[in-house]
């Protein structure tokens, strides 16, 4: 038989939990694929008495992430720790130096250092693979990396953050709003600590950059990307874009031009016949365009303990077959920085606009959009209160710079009481 691949698991949470059940459940299945046993030799976390629900006993104990990256008895050093920086960087570049493969399920760390520890491990012979951190359980990274290598992507859109997916389709099916589904999602335990990760986008973003890197050949560039959470959707817009025959979703859009990369998160609304109309709950879609294949369309479970360990376990037997593929594709040093751009793409708008209930208001919001060439398409006004209109305007295609050149006019008039809503309308 050949000698096992012994593992190092660093962080004890759902995600290492699930993954020792699964190496526990199908060691003979994991050998067969492997051509031999994957085998856990130490772990590591916090609290050592915490039951977790598996059998550690088998496995030495490390109270230190980093001497358990350094142990001469591992090959490969699986990082569940998370968080940017901090412990989790620490052993994986310990990890990395000591000639140890890194299997991580860390979205932030990676979109925020990727460049540095890809050349790092590069630069030491060793995997750094990362399935895990982006849209759990779907296999996009080894999709992109290895089904679509022959394709010029030329764009990638998707629902990347359950719980926001989870918050806006329950608004919409109960008609409660944001607050209270905000407070049901936090009561089932479905934020993260800092919810501002999940409905400001933040953790959609980072796995968007992640997947942007792959896909174009490009330096991670989180800082490059447009950012904007759901906080501000309310019942009402939700509603509109029904009857218009659209959904909202919290949308990632990645695309490269020749003038940079354009990486924007943000709640969109897309078609109702669209596939990412149709996903409900707290599961992922990633849409992926390539100049042979055409489109394709991932979904599934895009957190949770199994699907997430699934990855985990799908990388280390890559590394146990001898599997070699650089960390973002390419090799790191290949990686070309591009600027960071807002789409030059036009498209319909949606603007939700709280107006001044007063004669001639309407009048100078489409001034202000006629003055930056926009052509109105849809406009409704209903349902008052107090001295507030709420007005609906869906534009012509047009592109964000133009339309933010309208939205300052419209605001240097105040005739809104509030800043405007604005969300794409996405084609797909
Ligand atoms: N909080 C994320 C989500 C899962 O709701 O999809 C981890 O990225």
């Amino acid at each position: 038989m050949s000698n096992p691949i012994r593992i190092g698991i660093a962080g004890l949470g759902t995600v290492g939990a699930g993954l020792i059940k699964i190496i526990q459940k199908n060691s003979n299945i994991l050998e067969a694929r492997a051509g031999k046993p994957i085998k856990i030799i130490a772990v590591s976390a916090l609290s050592k008495s915490k039951d977790r629900g598996v059998d550690l006993t088998a496995y030495e104990w490390e109270d230190d992430p980093i001497a358990l990256a350094k142990r001469d008895d591992i090959d490969v050093f699986v990082e569940l720790i998370g968080g940017e920086s901090g412990q989790a960087k620490k052993a994986t570049e310990e990890a990395i130096k000591h000639g140890k493969h890194v299997v991580t399920a860390n979205k932030a760390m990676l979109a925020i250092h990727g460049q540095e520890l890809a050349s790092a491990a590069e630069n030491s012979g060793v995997n750094l693979r990362f399935e895990a951190a982006v849209a759990g359980g779907i296999p996009v990274i080894k999709t992109l990396t290895e089904s679509l290598a022959g394709n010029n992507i030329t764009r990638i859109m998707g629902v990347m953050n359950g719980t926001c997916n989870y918050i806006l389709t329950r608004m919409e099916d109960t008609g409660l709003a944001y607050e209270e589904i905000f407070e049901e999602a936090n009561q089932l335990g479905f934020l993260e600590a800092d919810p501002n990760l999940d409905v400001g986008g933040i953790d959609a973003a980072h796995k968007l950059v992640l997947l942007s890197s792959i896909a174009y050949g490009t330096q991670v560039d989180f800082n490059g990307a447009i950012l904007e959470g759901i906080g501000r959707i309310t019942i009402e817009d939700i509603k509109a874009a029904s009857e218009m025959g659209y959904r909202i979703k919290l949308l990632g859009v990645s695309s490269l031009s020749d003038s940079g990369l354009s990486q924007t998160m943000r709640p969109c609304l897309v078609p109702l016949t669209s596939p990412l109309a149709q996903l409900n709950g707290g599961t992922n879609m990633i849409i992926i365009e390539g100049d042979a294949v055409g489109q394709i369309v991932l979904r599934g479970a895009g957190a949770g303990e199994g699907p997430t360990a699934s990855a985990v376990i799908a990388d280390i037997l890559d590394i146990a077959r001898g599997i070699n593929i650089p960390v973002f594709g390419q090799p790191a040093n290949s990686l070309i920085k591009v600027p960071a751009i807002s789409t030059s793409v036009e498209n319909s708008f949606y603007l939700r606009l709280n107006l001044k209930d007063e004669a001639g208001i309407l009048a100078k919001v489409s001034a202000a959009l006629a003055n930056a060439g926009i052509s109105i398409d849809r406009i409704r006004q209903e349902g008052h209160e107090k001295d507030a209109a709420p007005v609906i305007i869906v534009t012509h295609p047009t592109d964000r710079d133009t339309l933010n050149k309208a939205i300052s006019e419209i605001e240097e008039t105040s005739a809104a009481i509030d800043p405007p809503v604005v969300l794409r309308i996405e084609s797909v």
